[in-house]
């Protein structure tokens, strides 16, 4: 029998970062011997105080339905880190703990946007936001940044794109994939645009810990108790804590768009899981010298890719500022010729890379870019050393064809 599918399941693909890492992990495990640049989660293990509290957690039989929109305990922590951190307060109400900040956002499309509503979006963008916005029948504006700058928005195209639906932008900062870290100057500019426009302001800050060469993360709530009204934080402890698998992200923002946004969830996941909500607990709670010693490696391994980029002919990979991605701009090899044909595209390097040299990172195109590859640079030094190898070597090859 063939189904037809309802419309909006036809408006999605499924997620090519998570593809391209599910398609190396069972290369891996067949035996083939691939470098792996294309995850979006950091290489170390979740800290053992966390792992302990699940542990704990199971043992005390917290393994029943909690309430649906996190338990008062997670609440908590993170109501502490946003005024910790930020100097933000805010109330129990505010907050709707999802599973992942993924989840979160979608949760937040579903409640906020319908057909005919755009939302702005800065070009390269992390692949989930067009789709959840078209899932939810809206229209995605780009705003497109450019290398040179930094990927910083320019306040004057963002203003050229704002119309009478325009109900939200989305800010990622530090950004996936460009590791672009916007500046307290920037997000004031976009901030009064927002308020002279009546702007709902979505920030996913899901990287604010690993900023680098001493970057401040400013979060754009934190600029005034205005701004603070028309934002919706969006964080999570799967990156900071290198807990991906655990599905814990959450939401903070409007009190009546959070308890929306509840209800959805109500009627669709309920709770996040109840043992990881204990482990996000401790996350928070717990020693911070874990995040700052997992961001003090990424840095060594920041510098060493980006370092072994910059030396390759036609690459040219300015330094991320933040976030775990190194962003080059492959366009010099777009063109070139090799046994199996020609490097049309990102997409095209990515696959020869994969076939010639055993490394796996992502192409461009489904971040809004036809000059990019992106890498992560989570693996340790000496793989990283070896992918470069690898890749300098195949490259060359091409260059040389
Ligand atoms: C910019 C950005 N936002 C959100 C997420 C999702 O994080 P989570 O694991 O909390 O769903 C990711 C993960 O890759 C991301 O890169």
């Amino acid at each position: 029998m063939t189904m037809k599918l309802a419309t909006r399941a036809t408006r999605i693909a499924p997620s090519p970062t998570l593809n391209m890492a599910a398609s190396v992990k069972r290369m891996v495990a067949q035996g083939e011997k691939i470098i792996d640049f294309s995850a979006g989660e950091p290489a170390f293990e979740t800290p053992e105080f966390i792992r302990d509290a699940a542990i704990a957690a199971i043992r005390e039989g917290f393994t029943h339905y909690t309430p649906v929109t996190g338990i008062d305990e997670l609440k908590e922590a993170i109501l502490d880190k946003c005024l910790a951190d930020h100097g933000l307060r805010y109330e129990k109400s505010q907050v709707l703990v999802s599973c992942g900040a993924k989840h979160a956002l979608y949760n937040l499309a579903q409640v906020l946007l319908e057909e005919g509503d755009e939302v702005i979006l800065p070009t390269p963008y992390w692949v989930s936001y067009p789709d959840q916005i078209a899932l939810a029948g809206a229209r995605t504006v780009l705003l497109p940044t450019e290398e040179v700058h930094e990927y910083a928005i320019d306040p004057e195209a963002l203003e050229a794109r704002i119309t009478p639906r325009t109900k939200a932008i989305i800010l990622n900062s530090p950004g996936n994939p460009t590791g672009a870290v916007y500046s307290r100057r920037i997000l004031e500019e976009i901030a009064t645009l927002a308020l002279r426009y009546n702007l709902l302001i979505v920030s996913d800050e899901i990287y604010e810990r690993m900023v680098y060469d001493k970057r401040e993360h400013v979060s754009i709530a934190s600029l005034a108790p205005e701004v603070q009204a028309r934002t919706v934080l969006v964080n999570g402890v799967s990156k900071t804590y290198a807990m991906t698998g655990w599905r814990i992200g959450y939401a903070v923002g409007p009190t009546d768009l959070i308890a929306a946004m509840g209800h959805l969830q109500s009627q669709s996941t309920s709770n996040p899981t109840s043992i990881a909500q204990k482990a996000a607990v401790a996350a928070l709670r717990g020693d911070q010298s874990v995040v700052q010693e997992m961001v003090r490696a990424l840095d060594d391994r920041r510098q060493c890719m980006v370092k072994r980029l910059q030396a390759i002919p036609g690459v040219q990979c300015p330094v991320p500022g933040g976030a775990f991605y190194a962003f080059p701009n492959i366009s010099e090899l777009i063109g070139r010729r090799h046994a199996n044909g020609t490097i049309a595209n990102p997409s095209d390097l990515v696959a020869y890379l994969l076939s010639k040299a055993g490394i796996a990172c992502v192409p461009g195109e489904p971040f809004g870019s036809t000059s990019h590859i992106r890498l992560s640079y989570t693996p340790d030094v000496p793989c990283i050393e070896e992918g470069m190898d690898r890749f300098e070597a195949a490259v060359k090859a091409l260059m040389e064809a």
